[in-house]
């Protein structure tokens, strides 16, 4: 048989290393801890609450989102990831997760499930914006949907969930709110808001001179500084709302009162996605050095989405915070120590026989439940119990040439340096007893 030429193919030439994209981000270390902790807390809110975990794909198809988020909005027209396919299928990879979950709701038919449908989620979404403290290209996040049910009292539930979950980990928040009404106050309040704009037309940035023709409540959050001037005299939204849309946003606040949850209205807070009516949110950071700059969660009712989409009506409220965001203020903040488990014992082998009695004393420790550490390749005993020491371990097993010979394993206690002889095939009940005593 000939043989077959498998050498590995090296350039001729050095090229230089592949890096991380623009705005993406490895999560590793602290960061991966604290990523842990996010997900341990939702998945503990979630239980509380009575919401259950979807995860819908993180593909789907580029209109889904045009319909939801809007054509008109920064996400849409500057940011979306979005490519043809080989198929030729028009693709994006989802900038939000909420449009998803209505396209699921309507999908899978949830609609005849008990309403309200109360999902919640995590994972990467995708904007091409400009890279910044605490803004990516590639973000993460975690979000609560409740679909189904228009009463108010789930806008309030909504809110106490994120405020809870983010003051569990140690982050206190500033809540603002507001309400932009729906299709019944919201075209007159368009029509007064597109008169005073156009008084000011000439001061305002290109973006905004045409935001102003088409959707002109995306002027309210233009961070153009000419722009935040004039909108700071803008008519607010709450002046104009409907009889319903006023009750409704008068209740959540009573909730929230009810609740002990303080709230700043903010009449400029219009959300940079167009499915929104009646109430929007956000959680700032009450640190003075990120307090407005860091929107850490945002959310709101979307009761016209579903519609949007083709289906029926399904009034739903929802919110998302980001992983990044959060744990760039953990990090500084240092509010909160996450819990990090040291090994109860490590496994120190000396020789190459040793390793592999060391190996199934390793294995046997683990599946009795015990938290063990090795550092296999190393053969020197200092170095081991070096490592052993910085890692906190309890015990340390030392397997040398005469354990082998007598059948045993030498048990050091980490804290008395005092050493003992145990018996190789009584270690794993021998190091329970010890971890029970202690
Ligand atoms: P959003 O305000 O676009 O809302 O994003 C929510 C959160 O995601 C932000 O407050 C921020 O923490 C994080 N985030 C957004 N963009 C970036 C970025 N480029 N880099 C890092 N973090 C970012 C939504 O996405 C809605 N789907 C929320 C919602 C759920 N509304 C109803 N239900």
């Amino acid at each position: 048989m000939a043989k077959k030429n498998i050498s590995l193919k090296l350039p001729k030439k050095k090229i230089p290393p592949p890096q991380l994209l623009r705005g993406m981000k490895d999560i590793y270390d602290q960061d991966q801890i604290w990523f842990q902790e996010i997900r341990k807390a939702v998945a503990v809110f979630a239980r509380d609450f009575g919401f259950s975990r979807i995860d819908t794909p993180i593909l789907e198809q580029h209109s889904l989102f045009v319909r939801a988020v809007g054509d008109q909005t920064d996400v849409v027209q500057k940011e979306m990831y979005a490519f043809v396919d080989q198929g030729g299928e028009h693709i994006a990879a989802r900038p939000e997760a909420t449009a998803s979950i209505v396209r699921a709701y309507l999908e899978h038919g949830m609609l005849s499930k008990p309403q309200p449908v109360k999902l919640y989620y995590e994972g990467p979404m995708f904007r091409h914006e400009r890279p910044q403290l605490g803004r990516y290209r590639q973000f993460f996040q975690f979000g609560f949907e409740a679909l189904g049910d228009q009463h108010p009292v789930l806008d309030a539930e909504m809110i106490l969930l994120g405020e809870r979950l983010l003051a569990s980990l140690g982050l206190k928040v500033v809540l603002q709110i507001n309400s932009i009404g729906d299709e019944n106050c919201r075209p007159q309040y368009t029509h007064i808001l597109k008169s005073y704009f156009r008084t000011n037309k000439a001061r305002l940035c290109a973006d905004c001179q045409k935001r102003l023709l088409k959707n002109p409540l995306r002027v309210l959050d233009c961070k153009e500084p000419s722009c935040v001037g004039i909108a700071k005299d803008a008519p607010q939204t709450i002046d104009h709302l409907c009889t319903a849309c006023k009750d409704h946003f008068v209740q959540v606040l009573e909730y929230l009162d009810e609740l002990q949850i303080a709230y700043e209205l903010n009449p400029r807070l219009v959300r940079g996605l167009d499915y929104y009516t009646k109430t929007v949110f956000e959680y700032w950071s009450d640190d003075e050095r990120f307090r407005d700059k860091l929107a850490l969660g945002g959310g709101g009712r979307y009761d016209r989405l579903a519609e949007l989409l083709g289906g029926r009506t399904v009034p739903a409220v929802g919110m998302a915070p980001g992983f990044e965001r959060i744990v760039l203020l953990l990090n500084e903040l240092k509010t909160y120590e996450p819990k990090v488990y040291a090994p109860q014992v490590f496994v120190a082998p000396l020789g190459d026989q040793a390793r592999k009695r060391a190996l199934k004393v390793y294995d046997g420790l683990r599946a009795a439940g015990v938290r063990v550490a090795q550092n296999f390749s190393k053969d020197g005993l200092s170095s081991q119990l070096g490592m052993a020491s910085k890692l906190q371990a309890r015990f340390t097993l030392i397997i040398g040439q005469q354990e082998i010979l007598d059948d045993t394993v030498m048990v050091r206690d980490m804290e008395t340096s005092s050493q003992e002889v145990v018996d190789y095939g009584k270690i794993v009940g021998d190091i329970k007893k010890r971890l029970r005593k202690k």
